[in-house]
């Protein structure tokens, strides 16, 4: 039988809870989907039209595994704006040097480094809920994801890591904005986190692909080089973090070019350079006309999208606390809201019960150890999001 050809490491994964939804709603006409993980914008014109031409101008072959010079050269610039970090492109750094390079998207850069990182039997420790891909990238790898119980307001603080590790853990994966959740980290937060993580030699990963969609009171921190420039709170600021904290960020939400499949990851050469000899042979190269395109955002300002998310995030928070608990979103464009016990069900029957209503949401266990609450997205046009809140509102007061 053919399915006897199956590596085990497939067989072990169980289909995602988003697909398992997902089917269930296929026979819906129009429902109104709150279950998007992508922005509702389209991608900016400068970007987009960079792309076309790069296209038209035959920059459709590879490019260098560490990225088109061009881009790589602006992440290396901002990033020393940003962080004060000075990255060398992978491979030429000199010692104790950073180094930096393009990625298949945000997923593309987690992969590599679950897989320069863990042998079989290793442990890393992810926040619980967590981004769906973060387990099973280490089942992949033979290794173990240790789910941290960040339950109920979705802080992966120090206190809460440090009695999960042990002498087989690699590394933290710290997701701030979350996925699912939108809860943001403070900056003392995100510092006592690394400070653990170097005191028990664990690298920090940082995956900061929502950094952009921060919202006004949790915009923690200033850029290194820019004291007007406000940002999202992150351990890679810190002093010396360049030399034990991995850095992933990406293109494709902040631009709406999740498609693009493009993102960055920067940090220790001695683990960034064995992930770019791990891409060459596996995605090869980021594509490089969208590469190309890229290279425009940079001068892109998307704080109106962001004002229009964070207006949205506090219609969300006004309707639905209402009735629920519901850990306030610093970012992102998610909340993550608790099914309440009155109901007597669990995030999936919640779940269907929305889809009886022809409303998509996704269930927490999805996400998560448990299945209590339920993932709406806000990146979805206000009138539909409000007709969504009115049925959410509806089902949470049991109706
Ligand atoms: C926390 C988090 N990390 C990584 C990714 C993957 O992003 P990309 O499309 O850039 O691979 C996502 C996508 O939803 C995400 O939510």
């Amino acid at each position: 039988m053919i399915e006897q050809l199956i590596a085990d490491r497939a067989g072990a994964i169980d289909a995602s809870g988003i697909r398992r939804i997902f089917n269930l709603a296929s026979t819906l006409k129009d429902p109104i989907n709150l279950s998007i993980g992508q922005p509702d914008f389209p991608v900016p014109e400068p970007i987009r039209s960079a792309a076309i031409d790069a296209v038209a101008n035959h920059q459709n072959g590879y490019t260098l595994t560490q990225g088109d010079p061009k881009l790589l050269a602006r992440v290396i610039e901002w990033l020393k704006l940003d962080l004060g970090w000075d990255c060398a492109v992978t491979g030429q750094g000199a010692a104790g040097q950073p180094t930096a390079f393009v990625t298949s998207g945000t997923s593309g850069a987690l992969t590599l480094a679950f897989m320069a990182l863990l042998n079989p039997g290793d442990e890393c420790i992810i926040p619980d809920p967590y981004f769906v891909c973060y387990p099973h990238l280490a089942t992949l790898c033979g290794a173990k994801a240790v789910p941290c119980d960040t339950y109920p307001d979705f802080r992966l603080t120090a206190e809460r890591v440090e009695p999960l590790m042990n002498e087989r853990t690699k590394f933290v994966l710290l997701n701030t904005p979350s996925n699912p959740s939108g809860v943001v980290i403070s900056k003392e937060e995100g510092a006592k986190l690394r400070a653990l993580c170097k005191s028990k030699g664990v690298l920090l990963i940082s995956d900061e692909i929502y950094d952009e969609f921060v919202f006004s009171e949790s915009l923690g921190d200033v850029a290194k080089g820019d004291a007007s420039m406000k940002r999202c709170p992150s351990p890679a600021r810190e002093d010396g973090a360049h030399e034990d904290t991995l850095l992933i960020r990406g293109f494709g939400k902040t631009y709406g070019c999740t498609g693009w499949r493009l993102g960055y990851v920067a940090g220790p050469s001695a683990i960034v350079d064995q992930m770019s000899k791990l891409q060459q042979y596996t995605y090869v190269c980021a594509p490089a006309p969208l590469q190309a395109g890229v290279v425009a955002s940079f001068e892109t300002d998307m704080s109106a999208h962001v004002a229009e998310y964070e207006s949205r995030r506090d219609m969300v928070i006004e309707r639905l606390s209402k009735h629920t608990k519901v850990a306030i979103p610093g970012g992102a464009f998610y909340a993550f809201i608790e099914v309440p016990e009155s109901l007597g069900l669990s995030g999936t029957q919640f779940a269907e019960k929305c889809i009886e209503r022809e409303l998509l949401v996704i269930p927490g266990g999805a996400f998560s150890e448990r299945d209590t609450h339920f993932r709406i997205s806000f990146a979805t046009a206000r009138e539909r999001l409000e007709k969504g809140l009115d049925i959410l509102e509806s089902l949470l007061s049991g109706n």
